[in-house]
This record gives structure tokens, sequence and C-alpha cells, in this order.
């Protein structure tokens, strides 16, 4: 005889077997891919299960928004943010290095009030995360960087803004009502860069974060698979025959001579002594964005830079490359306190930035799940997407037993794997 245990069981059973979740290994983004053999309480309600999100406030985290974006967005577009590269080892690899790393709690610590403050070259912000630079936010919602600056304004958090934004710098500035970081795609031309660097620091940008990760043509298997699924005519819009047909709607470029670049416009021939360059052109502040190795860190002190980002650019600049939260140890020990690090590439949590921060990060960068919310909601979901990492990490200090960003170090957190 079949009881209704069994048909429910059966129905969560299919769930799972068709869930587009389940398909696209999400759910190994919440750690559910680790086998154990101890019994999941998730069994009962796991992650992905039930109705998806009608409004952001119904999220409680901000994996809930992907799908929803997933449902709202072209395949094509859905796939542009989504993709790695090749095997997607990197970009996994992001989520699971998170795993290796536990938690040191201290207890009995008043914590009824926690500053989450950070300062920055100078510039206070209310929040230790910080928006991400991601390309084409109108693939998403037609407000695009527009709606995640004002969201970004709602929590002062800091944003960096991408050469290959669909909004102006000037723009994003204005939306967001106070100055924005502005993330290089130095081009494979000097003329260019220089152009997009004298933009950036008309437009008020304290920092440049020159992208030093992207040097080569990429295979981003996963857009090229949802490309074919889309039925739009992609040349409608962008014309993907040359460099310049395709930033066409990346209103930086305004003005800009872009003959001559070919393929996606990959710094190939990108330096030391190109970014030591750049120092001449502008009063701004220089990061490097994309560093993963300790050697890098100490060569980007000597040749004189001001920090840098910790970045696998996502697990969107090489594959079979490992996490950024297992190469910033030794990063912080080679920079010593020397410059700022911040850190970017799979926060998803509010215990990832916790982590981060302990291990000496000042600032940890969220870029996919803000691109989810809008995607679902425009501006009120990235909103809700920052608002819930800013809950999460707040929680976090609190349960670690500390008040302030200041007082994470590494004795909060230990290696296990
Ligand atoms: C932009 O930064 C991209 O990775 O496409």
């Amino acid at each position: 005889m079949t009881t209704v245990r069994d048909t429910n069981r059966r129905r969560f059973l299919q769930y799972l077997a068709t869930s587009p979740l389940m398909a696209s290994g999400a759910l190994s983004a919440y750690g559910a891919e680790t086998p154990s053999k101890l019994p999941d309480p998730r069994l009962w309600a796991p992650p992905g299960s039930g109705d998806l999100i009608k409004s952001p406030k119904d999220a409680i985290n901000v994996f809930e928004f992907e799908p929803v974006a997933f449902q709202n967005t072209p395949p094509a577009h859905f796939g542009y943010m989504a993709s790695g590269l090749d095997d997607e080892v990197t970009l996994r690899a992001n989520r699971e290095g998170f795993q290796k790393f536990q938690l040191n709690p201290r207890r009995l610590v008043d914590v009824s009030k926690v500053d989450m403050s950070v300062e920055l070259f100078g510039i206070k912000y209310d929040s230790p995360i910080f928006v991400c630079p991601t390309g084409g936010n109108q693939f998403f919602h037609p407000d695009g960087e527009i709606a995640v600056a004002k969201a970004a304004k709602v929590g002062n958090h800091m944003q960096m803004l991408s050469t290959s934004s669909n909004y102006s710098v000037e723009d994003v500035t204005k939306a967001r009502g106070a100055p924005i970081w502005f993330q290089l795609y130095a081009s494979p031309r000097w003329e260019v860069a220089q152009a997009l660097i004298k933009r950036a620091d008309a437009a008020g940008c304290p920092v440049l974060a020159v992208t030093v990760d992207r040097v080569a043509g990429r295979n981003q298997e996963t857009m090229f698979r949802l490309r074919r699924t889309d039925t739009r005519e992609c040349s409608d819009c962008h014309d993907r025959s040359s460099f310049a047909g395709r930033s066409n709607r990346r209103h930086n470029y305004d003005g800009i001579d872009l003959s001559g670049i070919t393929g996606g416009g990959e710094s190939s021939n990108l330096n030391w002594d190109t970014v030591k360059r750049m120092r001449d052109v502008t009063k701004m502040k220089i990061i490097l964005k994309g560093i993963v190795t300790a050697e890098d860190a100490e060569l980007a002190v000597q040749n004189g830079m001001d920090g840098i980002l910790v970045s696998n650019h996502g697990g969107r600049g090489e594959d079979y490359g490992r996490s950024t939260i297992d190469a910033l140890p030794e990063i912080i020990k080679a920079v010593n306190g020397r410059f700022p690090v911040i850190v970017d590439s799979g926060f998803r949590r509010g215990t990832d930035a916790v982590k981060a921060l302990a291990m000496g990060a000042q600032a940890v960068g969220i870029g996919r799940p803000y691109l989810w919310g809008l995607g679902a909601f425009g501006q009120e979901g990235v909103e809700r997407v920052l608002e819930l990492v800013r809950t999460e990490t707040r929680a976090a200090m609190q349960q670690c037993g500390v008040r302030s960003v200041k007082e994470l170090n590494p004795s909060f957190v230990r290696r296990t794997a």
C-alpha cells in the first residue's frame, strides 16, 4: 500500500531531480557537495525547495535571488554572469575554500554595539562589504549600474565601477551620491588606458583598480551553452564583430577611439612598466586587482602600488586556480601591513567575510549575488542582497565577540584542511 508519506517522498525526490538548482550544480554553492555520513536536517527543506521568492524581503539568504534572476534574464546574459572558464574548477574552489576554515568565537564580550565601518584610503564606509565591478549591468535590468549605485548608497558601501559598465562613471557617481572607485581594463593600447584614467579622475574617483588578471581570451562554456538556448538575435543589440561594436553600449568608452583593438580587448601586453606609467597621468590611488600570489603582492609593494585586491575575477581569470580565501593568508603575511589588501571572489555569507577580515583583509567584495538581486528585483533586490550580507556579517562579528572590524585578527579563524 502506498502511504501519503511515500507519495510525498517520491514527489520530493522528483522535485530534487528536476530542480534547476540541482541540475546546475548550484547546491554546491551551499557547501552541499561534501558527502556527509550524518543525517542532514536540510533534507526536509533543502536549499532551493519551495516556491521561488516573490519579493526581496522574502529572501533568507543571497542564494535565493539566483533562480529568480535566472527566470527573468535572457539565457545568454545569465550565462555571461554565471560562467567560469573551461571546467570551472576555480569558480567552485572559491566557494569550497571557505569550508577549510573554521571560526574561533570568543565569549562574554559585550557586543550589543557593533561598529562595522572601515576606512579605505582615508574614506569612511559604513560597511566592510563593497560592491565589486561587474560589466554590463543592463544585461540584468534596464537601470543597471544606476540601480546598483542607489542600493550601495543605502548602506554607504564602497562601489567599484567596471570599465565595461553600461552607464558612465559620471552617471553612476551621481546616482551613488559620492565618489566611486574605477576598475580599469587597460586594453592593449596605452591611449585607451590613458583616456579612461583621465575620465575616471575627472569624475572624482579616488582609487583606480587596474585589472591585471585578464590577459588572454577565455572559454566561458556555461555562457556558450546557455547562449545556444537563447532565441533572440544577439546582433540586434550588440555588434559582436569588433571590440568597438561590442562596446557601443559601454558608455565609459564614449568618444574614445577603439580602432585596432581585437578579440575581447584583453590587455596581453600589460606589465609592471605600464602600471607604473599610470602614476604620471593620475592623482588617484592605484591598486592592482587580480593578485593571487605572495610573490606578486611583494612586487606590487616594490613597484610603488597603493594596495591590492586579491581576486581571481570570480573564477573568470584562469581555470585550475585556488580560492582567494586560500591565497589570502600568505599574501597578508608577505604584505605585512605595508599597504591595504582587500579581497573578492566567491563571498556570499557573513561568515565568509568575517574569515577574510580576521585574516587581515580590510574589505570584502560581493559580485554575482548583487547581480542576482538586480536580475530578480532591480534596485530593491540589490538593496536586500547587500542588507543580508551586512546582517550576516554583523551577527558573525557579534558571535565571535568583536565590536569592530579592527578587533578581528587571525586568532578568530583556524585552517582545518
Ligand atoms: C568582466 O569583468 C567579466 O569578467 O566579464
